[in-house]
């Protein structure tokens, strides 16, 4: 019997496996709003058979895109435009469906990661605005300073959160992943690096935690009860000084009382100077020392291979596994990894007849061509 192919629920959702799909920015929608090509990569994404697809970072306001490019939830004409996405993978596929709802803070107003990456200066050609962040401290030296964020911003942003929730449960997606990780606005607060303030929303950890916290409050009031909400972190900034992973425990602590469904466990991306220790499996350890808190929790970065997801499960060290550059790699990694595993994994009817000789009930029992 496979671990990472037995059932979770999530509040009301159930998950067929234990296989996540991160959330990944394709910076390949039209003011905010999702295109054919979101039907392409989610539509075949949502084949996969994995037991959740989450969908990429999806910012509440237009201020909050990392590029012009980004996935937004902010408006009817973006909620219309996800409408289209979210009807096509319904119409065909049973799977799950999460939306990474995010703020870029301080890292928004950026080209494409192929077009280089960098700050695009508020009014520059190719659409650059100025960020708002916890303090005006630029990611990068030489990069044009965020604004603080005033009273009036933090209630701005917090509304923004609640609508695109909204939005989301009009769209019929079923849960919502809470985005604190990867330097971006809730993680900005957290870290001691990005946040000097001196009101209420800095200096002490309790400080930190507070808008992040506020937003995950309202967030959860917005979303319907029976469905699930979750909060990615970054466990640690890997820089001394930074945040790291025993405020992160402390942070899932405080999660874990408010209700928090799930923590996916990533790490870094707050800083320039940081320095990981890229490996297999090098953030696992992180989600280890979550889930001692008795909070569910997601695995994510450079799991490729079935056994090692199965051992991830299996010995306890997450609930779940998240895959990201595994699942473009191969779009049918948790069938291969059910063949692997002699497990069993939903395919779509009109693909049954690829069921590997052999392997005769791995999509089903009624699964035949
Ligand atoms: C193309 C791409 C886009 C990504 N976009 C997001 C995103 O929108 N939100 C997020 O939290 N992480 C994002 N990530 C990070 C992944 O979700 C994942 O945490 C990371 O790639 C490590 O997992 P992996 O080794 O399985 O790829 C992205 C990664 C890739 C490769």
């Amino acid at each position: 019997m496979s671990a990472l192919f037995s059932p979770i629920s999530l509040r009301d959702l159930n998950l067929k496996n234990r296989i996540v799909i991160s959330p990944m920015c394709q910076y390949s929608a039209e003011d905010g709003k999702a295109t054919d090509w979101h039907m392409l990569h989610l539509g075949h994404l949502a084949l996969s058979g994995a037991g959740l697809l989450c969908m990429e970072a999806t910012a509440v306001e237009a201020d909050g895109r990392i590029t012009p490019a980004d996935l937004g939830l902010w408006n009817d004409e973006t909620e219309a435009a996800l409408a289209r996405v979210m009807g096509a993978i319904r119409r065909y596929s049973h799977i799950p469906v999460a939306v990474q709802l995010a703020h870029a803070g301080r890292k928004a107003s950026t080209r494409v990661p192929w077009d280089g990456g960098r700050q695009i200066a508020p009014g520059a050609p190719g659409g650059g605005w100025r960020t708002h962040a916890p303090s005006a401290i630029p990611f990068h030296d030489g990069d044009a300073a965020p604004v603080a964020l005033d009273e009036q911003g933090l209630t701005r942003i917090r509304d923004a959160f609640v609508a695109a929730a909204k939005r989301a449960d009009r769209l019929g997606i079923d849960a919502i992943e809470v985005h604190v990780a990867h330097g971006y606005l809730l993680h900005e607060f957290l870290s001691p690096l990005s946040n000097h303030r001196t009101d209420a929303y800095g200096g002490s950890l309790e400080n930190r935690m507070r808008f992040p916290l506020e937003v995950f409050d309202a967030v959860r009031a917005a979303f319907p009860a029976h469905k699930p909400v979750g909060v990615r972190v970054s466990a640690t900034d890997w820089v001394e000084g930074g945040w790291d992973i025993e405020q992160t425990v402390a942070f899932a602590e405080v999660l874990k009382a408010r209700g928090v469904d799930w923590i996916d466990v990533s790490s870094g991306g707050l800083s320039a100077h940081q320095k990981i220790p890229v490996g297999r499996g090098y953030q696992v350890p992180f989600a280890e020392r979550i889930k001692a808190t008795g909070v569910t929790t997601f695995a994510v970065g450079l799991i490729t291979d079935a056994h090692q997801a199965e051992a991830i499960v299996a010995q306890g060290k997450a609930d779940c596994v998240a895959l990201a550059r595994g699942m473009l790699y191969d779009p049918r990694w948790p069938w291969h990894a059910a063949a692997e595993l002699g497990a069993q994994v939903e395919a779509p009817p009109q693909y049954w007849r690829s069921q590997p000789h052999g392997l005769k009930h791995l999509f089903g029992e009624h699964a035949v061509g």
